[in-house]
């Protein structure tokens, strides 16, 4: 793709360009207008331009920056991806400053109200929300796949009564591979779906499971004539009616749950589910690495701390005390923060919104005032303000749940039940993006110089012992 012209003579111009320019280059007026940027590599004194393309450069055109032609080239440093774009997606759109969250173009908040998780993920997978006969049809395709293979089921048994929900999740989807051995397929189109579809019909029935694991409850069934989160709940909370019926307020506010929680670009467990799939895995193991990945408490282990945090706090009258432990330096505000939004998280006003019908039903979470407080404290507070910390997704959502009747062990995996539909429309993306390659970052070494091994009778203690001793 490159065009191949390195670094010049110093004082002369070099085209980093991507796309074909003419060479030689003189003036970058001439060849990009003002979509480049120059650069003087003042150990060389030579210039270099570098086209500018939709806000970025490609770290690629770098590369033929060098001293000479035994340098490698400049790279970039950047731990964590603070400032890299590493896709071109078309799935969701976030402008963190001003608090805004768009799936394929429609805002989160017209998406909540007017639909329901099951045209979501059509719309993330597919880019358009389905008419009525494509919604019917897509419906069928999932359910289709509600139920587990009884063997699946057996993996289960094989935890601990006390197992953590999101351990049992993450082994059951990687262990779905050795099921469904056709999922290595990926550059098969009709493969692919067929595997979108089993993960989306399957990821409540191992989230239940996982529920009712921890009981030592027997496991519920899918009922196919529910909602998708009706059915979720059937496989949770059925006992010995012989039909389960979901209270229709609870059930539309975990469905909206579902919806806010479907994609949000390329966070921690996005990345991960790239990165793995980016290897051409089958994408049952690479969503368990992407849930994985989601499970730390920095990202959806989050919501769990939360509510270990209001434990800990206790009530109302005891926040200041806390807020000035976090500002001593003394641990974070679980649920606050995000690398994205420097606003409020749009999907944490929604769940605060809906949070009042379930209350409504199910009664207050005496949490709630805790939580309020919190908020109000932090937000008036110049540590927070200062630092742009608002409350994020996680910060409400486990007080919801935990109304309805979750434990907070299982929070984390209701974030992964949505979170698997984008997750996959990423893998989609990235399958079919011909840019893509396998991911593999490059690295500062910041060790030894080449040197000898020395006969193990001959070594002495060089330096203190390193801390792992066998
Ligand atoms: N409480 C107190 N201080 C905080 C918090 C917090 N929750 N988050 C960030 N800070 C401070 C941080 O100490 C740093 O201060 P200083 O500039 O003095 O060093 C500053 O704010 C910038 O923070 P950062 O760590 O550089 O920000 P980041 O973008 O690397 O981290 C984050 C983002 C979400 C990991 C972080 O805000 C955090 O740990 N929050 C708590 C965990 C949490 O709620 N995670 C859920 C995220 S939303 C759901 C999801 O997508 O997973």
């Amino acid at each position: 793709m490159c065009d191949g012209i390195g670094r010049q003579a110093p004082g002369r111009m070099a085209t980093l360009a991507v796309r074909k320019f003419p060479a030689p280059v003189t003036s970058r007026e001439v060849f990009m207008g003002n979509d480049a940027l120059s650069i003087l590599d003042k150990r060389t004194q030579a210039t270099y331009e570098v086209p500018i393309e939709d806000g970025t450069i490609r770290a690629m055109d770098l590369r033929k920056i060098k001293t000479g032609p035994d340098d490698f080239g400049l790279m970039t440093y950047d731990p964590a991806f603070m400032n890299t774009g590493s896709c071109r997606s078309a799935i969701t759109f976030i402008d963190g400053d001003k608090g805004i969250l768009r799936y394929r173009g429609y805002p989160i908040e017209q998406l909540a109200e007017k639909c329901t998780f099951l045209e979501i993920a059509y719309l993330l997978l597919s880019g358009e929300l389905p008419t009525e006969t494509q919604l019917k049809e897509w419906r069928k395709q999932i359910i289709h796949h509600t139920m587990l293979h009884e063997t699946s089921k057996k993996f289960l048994e094989g935890f601990r009564y006390d197992a953590h929900p999101m351990g049992m999740f993450i082994s059951t989807v990687a262990a779905l591979s050795t099921v469904y051995p056709d999922a290595r397929n990926v550059h098969d189109p009709a493969s692919r779906n067929l595997q979108i579809c089993r993960l989306i019909g399957k990821v409540p029935t191992i989230a239940a499971y996982t529920y009712r694991h921890s009981l030592g409850f027997p496991y519920v069934y899918p009922d196919n004539d529910l909602g998708y989160a009706e059915n979720f709940m059937n496989m949770l909370w059925r006992m010995m009616e012989p039909k389960y019926t979901a209270n229709p307020i609870l059930a539309r506010a975990l469905d909206i749950l579902f919806i806010l929680h479907a994609d949000h670009e390329q966070n921690c467990s996005t990345n991960v589910m790239r990165s793995v799939g980016s290897s051409q895995a089958d994408p049952f193991v690479s969503t368990a690495a992407a849930a994985a990945a989601l499970s730390g408490p920095l990202h959806g282990g989050a919501n769990e701390e939360v509510l270990k945090m209001l434990d800990q706090i206790g009530s109302k009258d005891k926040v200041p005390a806390y807020i000035a432990e976090i500002k001593a330096g003394r641990g974070k505000l679980m649920g606050f923060g995000h690398r994205v939004y420097k606003n409020y998280d749009p999907r944490a006003r929604i769940i605060k919104w809906a949070a009042d019908s379930v209350f409504e039903i199910t009664g207050k979470n005496p949490k709630l005032e805790i939580a309020l407080e919190l908020e109000r404290i932090a937000l008036e507070d110049e540590y927070f303000v200062k630092r742009k910390l608002y409350p994020n997704v996680d910060f409400y959502s486990g007080i919801i749940y935990q109304a309805m009747g979750f434990k907070p062990e299982m929070f984390t995996v209701l974030f992964a039940i949505p979170r698997t539909v984008g997750w996959l429309a990423q893998w989609q993306e990235l399958v079919q993006d011909p840019e893509q390659k396998i991911a593999r970052p490059r690295q500062i070494y910041t060790g030894y110089e080449a040197r000898d091994v020395v006969e193990l009778e001959k070594r002495a203690l060089a330096t203190a012992p390193v801390t792992a001793q066998p």
